[in-house]
């Protein structure tokens, strides 16, 4: 009997070792990494600065709880939030998104939540009632009931969010659910609507934030000021963390005692927080967005023109390739892990990228061009 529940079909692949961009498996080959770990290595695995960051830390103390002030989480929270914003901290995304719901509740006294169609928050009660994805939530029910589950991207939404509604929880660029990204003007409707409505605008960023699209938090890119924010993944760069950033009148309304959790601001993922925001620089980050223009201009040059691909999508190095059905992604990913080169599926039939940040411009190259030649060998003739 396997002593790991069975909630993975996990590859045949058992990875070892890391640096840079690169993993190494048990048998010694090395891998290109277009994963990061599902968004969370966007450093890479051998970042000096954030082993020293954590190995000092460790050499003090491991553990504070909640009951005692915490210089390195307060250092943390002043490099995360934007302008106005206080921080909650927690352990994933999901809880950051739990935190936030309960916070919408209790900010506005309403309880309506509205969703969207392939949007992914979390596989808890709370986070999986808003998350898109019926076949997930089959044989969990009853999830909280005043969700509503609406098209991403159209007209509809606008209609539905109204008086009784305490929140809108989005992504900016859907992560999971296919690579999809927002269209600018909806999603300003969408804040615009909320202001009026007097419903609060959550933007989950645990996948599409901390540099991911070459912005601090993808909604810079899009120009909008959300009321709530959620981010986990990248935050710790390998540590498990979570945070719930609102601004200060919204999350005026928590008081002591109103949430909570054991590890939140554990010192030792907060030192390697503080490094992870120190590095995201307005340099890093425009590198970023440079790599991933680069990248897109490859892929519209080698992947969009070949007949098994039907349109490319995403946001600086968050990148999804749309295959046809005739060409299932897992094979695509088996055959690339065959050449070494390691790369994530999402919903709808998607290849999706989401290398380290810290990724070249020759790794990236080489990286299409496997993927187009794979594409080809897998391609029905
Ligand atoms: C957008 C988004 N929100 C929430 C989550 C859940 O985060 P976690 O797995 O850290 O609980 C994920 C995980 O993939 C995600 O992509």
């Amino acid at each position: 009997m396997n002593p790991i529940m069975n909630t993975y079909q996990p590859f045949p692949i058992e990875l070892v070792d890391g640096h840079d961009f690169h993993l190494v498996d048990k048998a010694g080959k090395t891998y290109l990494d277009l994963t990061s770990g599902i968004g969370v290595c966007n450093l890479g695995y051998s970042n000096k600065p954030i082993y020293e960051a954590v190995s000092a830390q460790l050499k003090k103390v491991w553990h504070l709880s909640n009951l005692y002030p915490n210089a390195m989480a307060t250092a943390v929270a002043e490099k995360l939030n934007p302008a106005g914003y206080q921080s909650f901290f927690c352990n994933s995304g999901t809880e950051a998104n739990e935190a936030a719901l309960k916070l919408a509740h209790k900010a506005t006294g309403k309880s309506k939540v509205i969703a969207f169609q392939e949007g992914f928050h979390g596989r808890t009660i709370g986070s999986l009632s808003v998350t898109g994805y019926p076949h997930i939530q089959e044989g969990f029910g009853p999830l909280i009931a005043d969700v509503q589950l609406l098209d991403y991207n159209d007209q509809a939404a606008l209609k539905a969010i109204d008086a009784e509604t305490a929140a809108v929880i989005l992504e900016v660029v859907q992560g999971e659910g296919g690579v999809n990204t927002g269209k600018k003007d909806w999603l300003q409707a969408i804040q615009k609507q909320c202001q009026a409505a007097g419903a609060l605008l959550i933007i989950d960023e645990v996948q599409s934030g901390m540099g991911r699209t070459g912005y601090k938090f993808a909604h810079e890119a899009f120009d909008l000021q959300p009321d709530i924010i959620t981010v986990a993944k990248g935050l710790g760069n390998g540590l498990p963390v979570g945070a719930m950033l609102a601004k200060a009148e919204v999350a005026a309304h928590f008081k002591p005692g109103d949430h909570g959790n054991t590890f939140g601001g554990n010192p030792v993922v907060m030192a390697a927080a503080n490094q992870v925001l120190a590095q995201l620089t307005p340099i890093f980050l425009a590198t970023v967005q440079e790599k991933g223009e680069k990248l897109f201009a490859e892929l519209d040059a080698k992947i969009k023109p070949l007949p098994a691909v039907l349109s490319i999508s995403g946001l600086g190095l968050m990148v999804g390739i749309h295959l046809d059905a005739a060409l299932p992604v897992k094979d695509v990913i088996s055959k690339l892990q065959e050449k070494g080169i390691l790369t994530l599926s999402a919903r709808g039939n998607t290849l999706r990228l989401l290398p380290p940040l810290i990724i070249d411009e020759t790794a990236l190259k080489t990286a299409v061009e496997s993927i187009a030649i794979a594409i080809q060998e897998l391609s029905p003739a």
